[in-house]
């Protein structure tokens, strides 16, 4: 097992302990909830209405009841995406998406959905607010999709104010929460977002198979899956009120009673300490990089514009090449490539060798770093083994 671990944007490592803790207990007092009257069906489902109401108190939503679980943040997207979107209707977004966005919009163009992507700048990965609300002055724009935090270069997107405009304009207004959530204080009411996907197993710090999609009230949407929800069992029709419309078959349990205890971590510790341990740890890696000459940074210089996601090339070097080694030799875990976002990598011109990206978590320590730094350092000046 590799001994350094910076790839926290794929998915956070390690959890609190509390989580792991959860998970086990989970697994072991068994239930399902809404499926029984019995004593673990039951405690199942006060779990499940602990972690719900837990995000509504992290994203400061009134009702909790509007938090969909899922089994990761593609599954929220495509529930979004293909539960709104009709043909004819024009979405706006970025040339800085994941995958989890491109591909379902790319297959909603095909059924006749009309897409548009502002381009992001090269250099910092942002895209005004200005070109969003231009793109979206069209009467069939019924969605703008923004990636709050890029999973390549860190990326957050100022989005004060695009809410109210959305709102105004009468355009519903969907983030991708993936690199944002548990990494910086969202607050959905005040941003008036209508749609929020995320993932747990991220930033949230709570086992994969976990996600959600928050949908604003007054949100209509079809849902992705059909079947069994625990409630109104005598009819063969879904039922009409969230979250059971949009949450058919058996929860993932145990994974969200992991979420249930990160979500407490998060309390406890608070998001802003997060945020600023994170930053601290992103100065410390950008600060690092740009002592090495033959480094090329992407992205935002300034830490506070960034999320966790820090993106770099070595001259002379494939991206894979370094990846490769740091994981053989140096037992340092980063994430290489393309990172599922080429159009990401071609506004920052990376595109199709990608980039090295590292990513600290709450729980990396500077001790990690300056090992991190100083492997590179080596491998800068050709010093590592050749293999
Ligand atoms: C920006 C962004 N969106 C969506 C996703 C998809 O998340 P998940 O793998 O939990 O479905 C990711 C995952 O890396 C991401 O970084």
């Amino acid at each position: 097992m590799n001994s350094i671990y910076l790839d926290n944007a794929a998915t956070s490592h390690p959890k609190p302990d509390s989580v792991y803790l959860a998970v086990q207990e989970a697994l072991r007092t068994g239930g399902s909830p809404g499926r029984g009257s019995h004593y673990q069906a039951i405690a199942a489902e006060h779990l499940i209405f602990a972690t719900r109401e837990a995000l509504a108190k992290l994203f400061n939503v009134e009702s909790s009841d509007r938090f969909v679980f899922t089994s990761n943040a593609t599954t929220a997207i495509n529930q979004a995406l293909f539960g709104l979107l009709l043909p004819g209707d024009r979405v706006v977004t970025t040339t800085i998406e994941h995958n989890a966005v491109v591909r379902p919009l790319r297959e909603l163009q095909n059924r006749g959905v009309e897409v548009v992507k502002v381009a992001a700048d090269p250099a910092t990965g942002i895209v005004t607010k200005s070109a969003l609300q231009d793109a979206c002055l069209c009467k069939t724009t019924r969605l703008l999709l923004v990636n709050h935090c890029s999973n390549v270069i860190g990326s957050i997107q100022p989005l004060t104010g695009l809410g109210r405009w959305c709102k105004e304009h009468d355009v519903l207004f969907m983030l991708d929460g993936a690199q944002s959530a548990g990494s910086i204080p969202i607050d959905l009411k005040a941003l008036e977002v209508d749609l929020f996907a995320a993932p747990g197993h991220k930033g949230l710090l709570g086992p994969q198979g976990t996600g959600f999609l928050y949908v604003n009230e007054g949100i209509e949407l079809t849902p992705l899956l059909y079947g069994g929800t625990g409630a109104n069992s005598h009819s063969d029709v879904q039922p009409e009120f969230l979250p059971e419309r949009l949450e058919s078959g058996t929860f993932n349990l145990p994974g969200l009673a992991g979420l249930y205890a990160a979500l407490q971590f998060l309390q406890q510790t608070g998001i802003e300490q997060i945020r600023a341990r994170e930053t601290e740890l992103i100065e410390k890696i950008l600060s690092g990089l740009r002592n090495i000459e033959t480094v090329k940074l992407y992205g935002p210089d300034d830490a506070m514009l960034r999320a966790g996601a820090i993106s770099f090339n070595l001259m002379k070097y494939d991206p894979s090449e370094v990846g490769f080694l740091l994981d053989q030799q140096e037992k340092i875990s980063v994430r290489v490539g393309l990172h599922c976002a080429p159009d990401a990598h071609r506004t920052i011109g990376t595109y199709p060798h990608g980039t090295i990206r590292v990513s600290p978590g709450y729980f990396t320590t500077e001790t990690e770093i300056d090992c991190f730094l100083l492997a590179i350092q080596r491998f800068a000046e050709n010093k590592l083994k050749s293999l």
